[in-house]
């Protein structure tokens, strides 16, 4: 979590959901795309992750971190976010469609959405 995530060097905003007694109940990682990435993405471009506790799923966790990460985008002035999602993950495609990404690309196993910022 602190090497992929936290401590990385592209990192742009990891944004962390807790309850009140302080369990986490999510966390999203928004990373920049640099001029050599993983995803073959332009550079510049934001790279996002989601995970939300299964017990805490439905609960507007996930797109409560998500106003983060949007907040971070902006201030990084990135104009489009990639979420490469399993083609088999019906609750995460559903999720990203439902927060306003759109499918742009499809690579073997996987659906590539993009976010395009205002
Ligand atoms: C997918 C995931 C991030 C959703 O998080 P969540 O906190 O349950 O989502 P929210 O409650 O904030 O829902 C936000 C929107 O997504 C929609 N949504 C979320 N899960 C959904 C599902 N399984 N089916 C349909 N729609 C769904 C909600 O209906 C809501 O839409 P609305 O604003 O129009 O009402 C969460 O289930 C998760 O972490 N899953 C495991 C990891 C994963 O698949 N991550 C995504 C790929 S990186």
């Amino acid at each position: 979590m602190s090497t992929h995530y936290v401590n990385h060097p592209d990192r742009l905003r990891c944004s962390v959901a807790v309850d009140d007694d302080g369990e986490i109940l999510g966390f999203q990682s928004l990373k920049r795309a640099t001029e050599v990435n993983a995803y073959g993405l332009p550079e510049g471009w934001g790279i996002i992750g989601t995970y939300v506790n299964a017990k805490a799923a439905g609960r507007g966790v996930g797109k409560a971190l998500f106003a983060s990460s949007l907040d971070a985008a902006r201030e990084a002035n990135v104009t489009e976010i990639d979420a490469t999602i399993g083609a088999a993950n019906e609750s995460g495609l559903a999720f990203y469609d439902a927060i306003g990404f759109h499918t742009y690309q499809s690579k073997p196993g996987a659906v590539c959405k993009k976010y395009t910022l205002a």
